[in-house]
């Protein structure tokens, strides 16, 4: 390796995450500003065979078998795979061209730091994901966005998902029709809980319950939409001590899956309905809102703030963009919004918006993760309710 390139290398691995993403992509920039057009044609136009390969290479075990057991001839993962030694050649061959393995020596395979980081089960849950719940969105969308004229999409019953899996379902009605896409969902979804959870600490709900004096009735916690409960296990678990009721509300075919937490009620309820409990503390909405269009989002808001009391807050935990300069898994994922459920990522302005249309107000706005812009809005009614 050359001086210059270890010096490159050293600087990718130190400094702070975001120092090291930002000399990423200069690398990248870099790199791409010395192709031709066609070079650049190429590359991108070639990149979903990658995320194939990915997911066959998953399949397969062919990274997790390299980086196990070190150089692989092709008939010993021919032994392996069951395949057929001329499509696996090929499908080898054409992973080595594209540098997620080795090729050492003719019809012998070994482990590269891609093909390392694909071997480790979190590669497998994001390329499953993305490859089985994201990528029909992607090829579906140039010729939706075409056939509709660019025009706003808002609608998760018609956008481009119902095309991208020939259904009339929304998204998640098909996806819990289908278990492998759910499956795939929820994995990806464990995953982020490591980045998300950090929400909890991002408000200080001990210094505003100081004069908080629930009666019996009075809820402390509502996770509206909370699936199957990780943030309540998670809150009751942080502030065993605050008092009020924890209540977990979502579709009762998901409660169904809640966890067992002591101390946790659970209430069958959809957020398009008047919102059953009254007056509490905190109502948390996570990762709901970028599920639908403002239309939609401002019936379900409309409902939470029908029951909210003046001393009630309501935290918002979902993307908080940029309004320039987002970065590219953010702006990503808010075009998998658009495909998947006619939705949005939304801006600190569109929240404001948003929130501002139904009589709330946000108090406070923190990004907390500045690598995906995840954050967390407080919201109170507005004072001339
Ligand atoms: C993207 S998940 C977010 C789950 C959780 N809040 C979190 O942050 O991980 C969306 C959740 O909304 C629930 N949901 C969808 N439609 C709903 C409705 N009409 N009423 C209540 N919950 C609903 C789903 O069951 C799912 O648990």
């Amino acid at each position: 390796m050359t001086d210059l390139v270890a010096e490159i290398k050293k600087r990718l691995t130190s400094g702070d995450e975001i120092a090291r993403k930002l000399f990423q992509r200069d690398l990248h920039e870099a790199i791409a500003s010395t192709e031709t057009p066609k070079e650049t044609a190429i590359r991108l136009s070639l990149y979903p065979l990658q995320a194939a390969a990915a997911r066959i290479g998953h399949d397969l075990r062919i990274f997790q078998t390299l980086d196990a057991q070190g150089p692989q001839t092709l008939k010993e993962l021919q032994d392996l795979t069951g395949a057929h030694p001329l499509t696996l050649g090929r499908l080898l061959r054409y992973m080595a061209s594209v540098g997620l393995i080795l090729e050492n020596s003719t019809g012998v395979f070994d482990a590269n730091s891609k093909c390392r980081h694909l071997a480790a089960p979190e590669a497998n849950i994001i390329v499953t994901h993305f490859f089985e719940n994201c990528g029909p969105l992607f090829q579906e969308m140039p010729a939706f966005l075409r056939k509709n004229s660019y025009q706003d999409v808002t609608d998760g019953k018609a956008t481009i998902f119902q095309p991208a899996y020939h259904t009339e379902l929304d998204t998640y009605t098909y996806f819990s029709q289908n278990p492998e896409n759910l499956t795939a969902l929820i994995k990806y979804m464990g995953l982020e809980q490591d980045v998300r959870g950090r929400w909890l600490r991002e408000y200080p709900f001990e210094g505003q319950t100081g004069n908080w004096n629930p009666t019996s009735e009075e809820a402390l916690f509502v996770d509206i939409g909370g699936n199957v409960g990780h943030y309540c296990a998670l809150f009751k678990g942080q502030f065993p001590n605050i008092p009020g009721r924890i209540v977990l509300e979502d579709l009762p075919g998901t409660l169904s899956h809640a966890l067992p937490t002591p101390g946790v009620e659970k209430i069958g309820h959809d957020f398009f309905q008047p919102q059953p409990i009254k007056g509490a503390k905190f109502y948390h909405l996570g990762w709901i809102l970028h599920n639908w269009s403002d239309e939609k989002a401002k019936v379900i808001l409309q409902q939470i703030k029908s029951a909210m009391m003046p001393q009630s807050v309501l935290l918002i935990n979902d993307m908080i963009l940029p309004e320039r300069g987002a970065p590219a898994f953010a702006t990503a994922l808010d075009l998998v919004m658009l495909g998947a459920c006619g939705s949005l990522e939304r801006t600190e302005a569109q929240w404001k918006d948003l929130l501002g249309a139904v009589g709330l107000s946000i108090n406070n706005a923190v990004v907390y993760d500045q690598a995906s812009f995840h954050g967390l809005i407080s919201a109170t009614l507005t004072s001339d309710n």
